[in-house]
């Protein structure tokens, strides 16, 4: 039984990798394979700084998520024989303002709340750990366990894995689900899977500068006056600088955003101005009513809708139609445990407990 996979970027890439390897053949769609939001994207893992108030289920997701990360990294890199970037230094949380300092103590008391790994930490302890920060830092905390990967280098190594695995990629885009053959489908077209599965996924632009030195030695989500701005740096010398979060769909890149993200990223850390900028990029989020990803089978009711959206092309044996999208700010993270479950779906095995909250049915009767 061969499956689809209607989207190459990591949520696609990662289950068709994880279908391969469970021994099914798998066909990915995708008119230009790995070149969506998720080579835009920063690549922090990030269960604790994304924790969100009022977000209990989907921090329990990320944490999960977070935690399949190293045994997907070492199962990738072995499959594609290149490494993906996996760096589990930690994070910093830093307050430029006392208001600043006020929102990071909040968090960490969120974060301790809910059992998460967050250290406070003095102004001068943040700068022993990292001595590039500017000096008027207020303070801030450690996420010992919030780490980054590479997400371009994740994506041509399951490019690499799955070639290797025989799976067979079409360049085509798909406008309409009918138009795939194959009996079981997977869509994870990023914020495009809303109009192919009548599901409420819009886009969130989301622009990133990407700067190239040395110096920096951790993830750091800074608050800056109010505005919030991340830096990742790699081993390799790039430092990504994001990001900001747009109820837009397109992709343009303005000087205002430019100017924000490189401000408060030299307030935080002054030498940063001596840094080559290298690109500057928007890629689009796909979000959802809740922000929460959506994972699951498209009930066949919910389905002769959404696959007839073109022409009522309901067709007797109609395929069965798993979604993988919505992932928000958390593609990257999410990406090991959402090919997971939707293998598990796919073989007809339960997913893990944590994943079950998320299915389309939630706004089934909205
Ligand atoms: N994951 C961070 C962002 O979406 O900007």
């Amino acid at each position: 039984m061969t499956v689809a996979v209607v989207g190459a970027g990591v949520i696609g890439l990662a289950t068709a990798f994880a279908l391969a390897e469970r021994g099914y053949p798998v066909t990915v769609y995708d008119p230009a394979p790995g070149s969506g939001a998720s080579t835009v994207a920063a690549g922090m893992l990030a269960p604790v700084g994304e924790a969100g108030f009022g977000e209990d289920a989907l921090t329990r997701l990320l944490v999960e998520g977070a935690r399949r990360w190293p045994a997907f990294a070492a199962r990738l890199s072995a499959a594609a024989g290149m490494d993906v970037g996996y760096r589990d230094s930690g994070s910093l949380l830093v307050a430029r303002t006392a208001d600043d300092l006020a929102e990071v103590r909040r968090l960490c008391a969120h974060h301790e709340s809910l059992g998460l790994a967050s250290v406070p930490l003095r102004a001068g302890e943040l700068r022993e750990r990292e001595p590039l920060l500017a000096p008027g830092m207020r303070g801030g905390a450690l996420l010992p366990e919030d780490h980054q990967v590479d997400p371009r280098r994740v994506v041509a190594a399951l490019l690499a894995a799955i070639q290797a695995a025989g799976v067979r990629v079409v360049r085509r885009a798909v406008a309409d689900l009918s138009t795939v053959e194959e009996p079981v489908q997977v869509l994870a077209a990023g914020w495009r899977s809303g109009p192919l599965a009548g599901l409420p996924v819009r886009p969130v632009k989301g622009q990133l500068l990407r700067l190239r030195g040395t110096g920096l030695r951790h993830v750091i989500r800074g608050y800056v006056d109010g505005r919030r701005v991340y830096l990742v740096p790699r081993a390799d010398g790039e430092v990504v600088v994001g990001a900001t979060s747009e109820e837009r769909g397109d992709t343009t890149v303005t000087a205002g955003a430019v100017r924000e993200l490189l401000c408060a990223a030299v307030e935080l850390v002054p030498e940063l101005a001596e840094y080559e900028l290298v690109e500057a990029r928007a890629g689009l989020r796909p979000g959802t009513p809740d922000n929460a990803p959506v994972i699951g089978e498209v009930a066949a009711g919910a389905a002769s809708g959404a696959l007839g959206s073109a022409g009522n092309r309901l067709r007797l044996g109609s395929p069965r139609v798993f979604v993988a999208t919505g992932h928000y700010r958390h593609g990257v993270l999410l990406a090991p445990l959402t090919a997971d479950a939707v293998a598990d779906l796919v073989s007809g095995r339960d997913p893990a407990q944590v994943v079950k909250p998320f299915g389309p049915e939630r706004w089934r009767d909205a």
